[in-house]
């Protein structure tokens, strides 16, 4: 593919979001062309299964460049996004001797992008960083928007600050790599995207379930969706980009109360399926549409049950701790139609309760 840019047009926070192939050998070569990211020294952040793929090829590149790299690697998964992997990280970044005009580079998925935003957002009250996404979901939402953060025995991203990155650089590459389950999960964000902007991204996305061609415009069309919300509603205060959680408000519920067992995406599937519900109850979506989006979630194989590992009160729970309640009130994104997102304040607790039986249905 010919590299895309993107811009994420914030002002003096704009940055670009270059996607393209064999991007990992360059990117000290795009770190010495930003103007925040040009000091000496470099923290490469990832985790212990992007470590061995990719993170030689990011350290050679970065030192080819006249960096000093530090390695951090922390262990996979959604526990490292917790405040005890915040003190580690920042305290190897201490001891390594980063300071003001040192950056961060992120490498690999939506914990390793939010949790090290998070170490740059806070570290001497914060150095800039890089986003170098390596899944779908991080390439096309978490990479992308500055919310950095980690998450709480109580709830998902309780803590954490909006630190826009100084670029994001995604190589499509690295989707070669990603096991499948790991893959398909990242198309839960992309249909939460063509169901609140673009309905005719959903017409042809199945053919994307085992195949990657073409998948380089994919994500520059999602990138494109991300960054024009992001550009109007940078820090989720006009509801614009609330609508970016359409399916997250159920959905993180779930995977608070999976505890691990569930991927982000497979419980976003859950999620938006009750949001389609909801919307097909309070805001008039019609019922084939809704059954369009479900078909989709269906052929990337991502969950649309739970069973009785779970309990509707157990995800209530963790649900009501949601930041997502203002003054005891949930706002809620809902569908009048396919591409037609609102905000609503009619949902109620029992009309939340009542979606949530609906996933246990068989
Ligand atoms: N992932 C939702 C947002 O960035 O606002």
């Amino acid at each position: 593919m010919i590299e895309t840019q993107i811009l994420v047009d914030l002002d003096e926070r704009s940055y670009p979001v270059v996607v393209g192939n064999a991007l990992f050998a360059k990117i000290g070569t795009i770190a010495r062309g930003l103007p925040s990211t040009r000091g000496r020294k470099a923290a490469l952040v990832t985790d212990s299964n992007v470590a061995p793929l990719h993170a030689a090829t990011v350290t050679a590149s970065l030192e080819q460049a006249g960096y000093e790299v530090h390695l951090i690697v922390v262990p996979a998964g959604e526990a490292s996004k917790s405040m005890e992997e915040v003190t580690r990280v920042c305290r190897e970044l201490h001891r390594a001797g980063l300071d003001r005009g040192s950056f961060v580079a992120a490498l690999g998925g939506g914990v390793v992008g939010d949790l090290a935003g998070f170490c740059a957002a806070i570290f001497n009250r914060g150095i800039p960083f890089l986003q170098i996404p390596t899944t779908i979901v991080s390439l096309v939402d978490s990479s992308v928007g500055g919310k950095t953060g980690v998450n709480l025995a109580e709830g998902k991203n309780l803590l954490g600050a909006f630190h826009q990155p100084a670029a994001v650089i995604g190589d499509i590459d690295a989707l070669k790599t990603l096991p499948k389950r790991a893959y398909r999960e990242g198309f839960a964000e992309i249909i939460k995207h063509g169901a609140i902007r673009d309905r005719g991204m959903l017409d042809d996305l199945s053919r994307f379930r085992d195949s990657l061609e073409g998948i380089d415009a994919l994500i520059v069309r999602n990138v494109g969706i991300k960054a024009a919300i992001v550009k109007e509603d940078e820090r989720e205060t006009t509801g614009t980009r609330a609508l970016l959680n359409f399916g997250h408000t159920i959905g993180h519920g779930i995977e608070s109360a999976a505890s691990g067992e569930l991927l982000h995406g497979e419980a976003i599937s859950l999620g938006i399926k009750a949001a389609l519900g909801l919307s097909v109850a309070k805001a008039g979506l019609p019922r084939a549409e809704a059954d369009q989006v479900i078909d989709l979630l269906r052929d990337f194989e991502l969950p649309l049950r739970l069973d009785a590992r779970f309990s509707v009160d157990q995800i209530l729970v963790k649900l009501e701790r949601d930041k997502k309640f203002v003054d005891g009130a949930i706002r809620f994104v809902l569908l009048r139609a396919l591409g037609d997102a609102f905000v609503s304040k009619d949902v109620t607790r029992d009309d939340i309760a009542r979606e949530v039986h609906h996933l246990f249905d068989v």
